[in-house]
């Protein structure tokens, strides 16, 4: 029986969240954790899709059942299927989906993008539908706007491309990521939500645009300098650019209290920098520095109720795992 996995990484964001979606540079780093899509043959005739993280099995007759039935909350997945059944030439049969995510969903990780990723890339495999990445990425990135409203484009193409990225515009380059670059994921105990927090500052700029454009500036400002940094591998420099655009992004109510105390203790305690990564509000924040320093300081998160994990940065993106 046919059986294809694919998988593709997480990813956070070092500098210019937010920014990004009106234009402005970004600089992304795909990290170690990952989503997995399998698709296996049935001798069944049905669709099989089963959400691992959430213990769900749908089954579905056919096709059309499936767009009949798939609850609105997988409206992304509905969209993803539509959009690949107009690309074949045979049906969408007899097939098992799993899906699992190694990421905390909703916390800043491009958990959604990475599963979108994934799927697209299975479905390239099983069918030979002859994508490349570039066409990956764009399915993912319509499946994005489906859940995230008005995406810049970054998580998509970091999750699908992998490695560290200055992104722009939906164009991108790839940065040498310093030696031991390892990044400490702290995850703030509150999930958020990407479309909440873009359109929160959407209202913000639409009331205040002098001051959230002369913030952005300033981002801008500090990721084309964070770039410079990371070409000559200095660390402890990237580090109070980080801490800089962390208050950049306080500055334009993204922040919160427990970002704020994880900011704090992590810098306390021998980070070279922090900052919340992706759309704030919640979600993870992240921090660099010496290894051993960001073991102990994982350890010190921890006993205040916080878990983390040092990431390395994924050097591949989105691939096959089995054929
Ligand atoms: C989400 O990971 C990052 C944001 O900048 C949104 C986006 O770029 O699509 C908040």
């Amino acid at each position: 029986m046919k059986i294809v996995s694919a998988s593709a990484p997480g990813k956070c964001i070092l500098f210019g969240e937010h920014a990004v979606v009106y234009g402005y540079p970004a600089i992304a780093a795909a990290i170690s954790l990952k989503s997995t899509c399998t698709i296996e043959e049935l001798t069944e005739n049905k669709i099989e899709l089963i959400l691992k993280n959430f213990d769900e099995i749908y089954e579905f007759r056919d096709l059309e059942d499936l767009f009949e039935r798939i609850p609105p909350q997988l409206e992304q997945i509905k969209y993803f299927f539509n959009n690949i059944h107009q690309k074949l030439n045979t049906q969408i049969e007899k097939v098992k989906i799993t899906i699992f995510s190694n990421l905390f969903p909703s916390s800043g990780l491009g958990s959604s993008a990475s599963i979108a990723v994934a799927l697209v890339m299975a479905f390239n495999k099983y069918f030979n539908l002859e994508l490349d990445k570039r066409d990956i990425s764009k399915i993912a990135f319509e499946m994005e706007k489906i859940i995230h409203g008005t995406p810049s484009g970054i998580d998509n193409t970091i999750c699908t491309f992998g490695k560290l990225i200055f992104f722009q515009n939906n164009k991108f380059h790839y940065l040498e990521a310093p030696h031991d670059f390892k990044i400490l994921v702290t995850y703030t105990n509150m999930n958020h939500n990407t479309k909440l927090a873009i359109e929160q500052l959407r209202r913000l700029k639409n009331e205040e645009p002098t001051f959230c454009n002369f913030i952005f500036d300033k981002i801008r400002f500090y990721t084309e300098l964070a770039e410079l940094e990371i070409n000559q591998g200095n660390l402890i420099e990237i580090g109070k650019l980080m801490n800089i655009n962390q208050k950049l992004l306080a500055a334009l109510n993204l922040s919160n209290d427990s970002i704020t105390e994880i900011v704090h203790l992590a810098n306390e305690n021998g980070a070279y920098g922090s900052k919340l990564t992706g759309a704030g509000l919640g979600g993870c924040v992240i921090s660099i520095g010496n290894v051993d320093c960001l073991e102990e300081i994982s350890k010190i998160l921890s006993k205040k109720g916080y878990k983390s994990f040092i990431a390395n940065i994924d050097k591949e993106g989105g691939i096959i795992e089995r054929n």
